[in-house]
Formats: structure tokens, C-alpha cells, sequence
């Protein structure tokens, strides 16, 4: 039998096991031209819960009772399509189940001789590209200057920070634990590190940080550690607003400092993004990340759990930063 997951219930803040249901259904046969796939790793991420809720966002809301889909990598385990064949590795949007049925398209291949296969989740995939583009289309680093990235210990901002690091620039990360805020330094060289959660006056200590103030802010988790990254920023501050996971489980519009005497009195540009935007440049990107890591340049962090039956509490752990690099399941 073939497990599969689904959404059974819009969370209400934060998402509990009780919003999933597991179903079972027969392993399905592909027809004539299609390929039946093996899950092997599910990549489990922020922006999913935004899938979850019914609104309209640049990405269609997960329907009740049917899989959720996140990017997954699976092997071929039966063919008869032209482009693939059995024993093939690739990587797509699929679903959460055990075994399907696909026609090929959205598709890559991905080789695990070139890299561990759980790598085109995160470093030479979808966070991997965001980091890298986030940071050099929007964030523009020039040698010397101060990057301060949030949720730094995650996916896509332990990424942001070795680049901003081979790009010459002093780097300052904002994570949730003294752990991370270690890794961050011995494992990821950043320059310095900041436990938000322990941090009395946060503000002050990202002045004290940056000492020649912030001139890019990459954010992944907006809200009030935003707040104070925003109340040191240069003139010309370059601000990639990339996520904000602090406020994906709000129930009410929350309200802040206003933005617009900050950014105009420095000059500043705050830009949101969609890694999609640049999807012209996904190959060059991906080619650059694994040209950095070859060279030794790039490292990268995962956080594997076991078990196909772990993917719903693996993505709630998100939530708690549980994860050090990319939370991934491992079927
Ligand atoms: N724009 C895009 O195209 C794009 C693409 C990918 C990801 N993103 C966004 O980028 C951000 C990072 O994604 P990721 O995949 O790399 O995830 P991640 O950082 O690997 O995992 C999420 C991390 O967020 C932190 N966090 C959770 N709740 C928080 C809160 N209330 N306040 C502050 N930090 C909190 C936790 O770390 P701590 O221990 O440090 O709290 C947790 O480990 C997310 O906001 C995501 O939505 C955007």
C-alpha cells in the first residue's frame, strides 16, 4: 500500500499534527509514457504554510483533503517515458506520498555522484538559489560592507552568509540559539553572532555588532527582530525582504514601527522577493553554487529526519527552530 498525506484541516496559527491526515491507497500503475516514482527525501519549508491557509497568494492554496506538495527527491522505479528511466534520480514538486505516478514534467534529473542527493533541496536547490540570488540581485555586496542576515542558522541564510562572506564583506547573523549562534561562526565563519532570544536589547546589540552600521539586511524572519535590524541601517541600505516567519502563524494583522521616515531619511531600498522572479538566472546560479562548493568554499548544514510518517511534525519544528541548514525527511 501507498501512504499518502493530506491536508485535512486550515491551520489556526501555528499548525499541529491534527491539521494532517494519513491515508492509504493502492500503489498506482503508470500509464504508457509516464513514470512511477519512489520518495526518497521530502524538503519541508516556511512558505508551505502559507499554502495552507485560503487566500490568494503568487502560489495556489493547498486544497482540504488533498496531498500537500513540497519539493521532493525520488527515484524511478518504473518507465516507459522517453526522457527517463529506471533507476533515475530527480527532483520535482510532488507529493506527499510514498509512490506516484508522473508524466515528467517539472522534472530535473539530479546525480548523486555529482552531490548527495538531500544537496538539490537545499544548497543546490530551491534555498540554495535564493540565497544566492536574493543576496547578489537585490542585496548588491560590495566589499566591505556589513550584511546582517536573520534566521541565519536556516536553509537559505547560512547560505547568505558564506556568500556574503566570499564577497568581502563583514557578516552578522541572527538566530534563536546559542548552538546556532556557534555553528554560525566556527561552521559558516560568520564574523559575529546574536541569540535573539537571550538578547536584552537587541537593537543594541546589532549596534554593537556593526559597528560601522548595516548596509544590507537580508530578512527571512521579519517582525521585531526587523525592527531592530532596520533602526541601524546606512544610507543606501539594501534591505532583500526574502521571508517573514515570525508572522506566518498570526491571526491579526500586526502592527509596527513605520517604516517610511527610516527608509527615506537613509535613503534605503526594501525589495520583497520571490526567488521565482529569477528564474532567467537559475542555471548560472546553480552552476556558481556548485563551482563554491567543489572549490571548498561553501559548506552546508542539514537537519535529516527519519521517516515518512515525520514529515507533518518535521515541518510544525520549523516553526520552533528546530533545525539547524535545511529540515529534510528521509523516507
Ligand atoms: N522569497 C523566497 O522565494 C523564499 C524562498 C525560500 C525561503 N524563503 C523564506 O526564507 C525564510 C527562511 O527559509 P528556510 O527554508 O531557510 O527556513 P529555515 O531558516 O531553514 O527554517 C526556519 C527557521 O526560522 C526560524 N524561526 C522560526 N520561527 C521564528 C520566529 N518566530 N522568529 C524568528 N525566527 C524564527 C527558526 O530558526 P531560529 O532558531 O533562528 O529561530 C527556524 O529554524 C522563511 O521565511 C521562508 O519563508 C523565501
Amino acid at each position: 500500500m501507498n501512504t499518502v498525506i493530506l491536508l485535512k484541516k486550515r491551520p489556526v496559527g501555528k499548525p499541529s499534527p491534527g491539521d494532517f491526515e494519513f491515508t492509504s491507497e493502492a500503489i498506482p500503475v503508470p500509464p504508457t509514457g509516464n513514470v512511477l516514482l519512489e520518495t526518497l527525501y521530502v524538503s519541508v519549508d516556511p512558505y508551505l504554510r502559507g499554502r495552507m491557509n485560503d487566500s490568494k497568494s503568487y502560489v495556489p492554496s493547498f486544497e482540504l483533503g488533498k496531498p500537500i506538495q513540497s519539493g521532493i527527491i525520488a527515484q524511478v522505479i518504473d518507465s516507459t517515458h522517453s526522457e527517463f528511466r529506471k533507476g533515475d534520480y530527480v527532483s520535482g514538486n510532488l507529493e506527499w506520498k510514498e509512490y506516484q505516478v508522473s508524466d515528467g514534467i517539472g522534472l530535473i534529473k539530479v546525480d548523486p555522484k555529482v552531490s548527495p542527493l538531500s544537496s538539490y533541496l537545499g544548497i543546490l536547490g530551491m534555498t540554495g538559489l535564493t540565497a544566492f540570488l536574493g543576496l547578489t540581485e537585490i542585496g548588491m555586496p560590495k566589499a566591505g560592507e556589513t550584511i546582517v542576515v536573520s534566521g541565519a542558522a536556516g536553509a537559505v541564510g547560512s547560505v547568505v552568509g558564506q556568500i556574503g562572506k566570499i564577497m568581502g564583506c563583514r557578516v552578522v547573523g541572527i538566530t534563536g540559539t546559542d548552538e546556532k549562534a556557534e555553528l554560525l561562526k566556527s561552521k559558516f565563519k560568520f564574523d559575529h553572532a546574536i541569540n535573539y532570544k537571550t538578547s536584552d536589547d537587541l537593537k543594541e546589540a546589532i549596534r554593537i555588532a556593526c559597528p560601522d552600521g548595516v548596509d544590507i539586511y537580508f530578512d527571512n524572519v521579519g517582525g521585531e527582530i526587523s525592527d531592530a535590524v532596520l533602526s541601524n541601517i546606512n544610507k543606501y541600505a539594501r534591505l532583500p525582504v526574502c521571508g517573514a516567519i515570525s508572522q506566518y502563524n498570526d491571526t491579526k494583522t500586526p502592527v509596527g514601527p513605520r517604516l517610511q521616515p527610516i527608509l527615506l531619511t537613509k535613503s534605503a531600498t526594501m525589495r520583497g522577493f520571490i526567488v521565482r522572479d529569477f528564474s532567467a538566472k537559475f542555471p548560472a546560479g546553480n552552476k556558481q553554487l556548485a563551482i563554491w562548493l567543489k572549490d571548498g568554499k561553501l559548506t552546508y548544514a542539514e537537519t535529516i529526519v527519519d521517516g515518512f510518517e515525520n514529515i507533518p511534525q518535521a515541518f510544525i519544528d520549523l516553526f520552533d527552530g528546530i533545525n539547524a541548514g535545511k529540515m529534510i525527511v528521509k523516507v
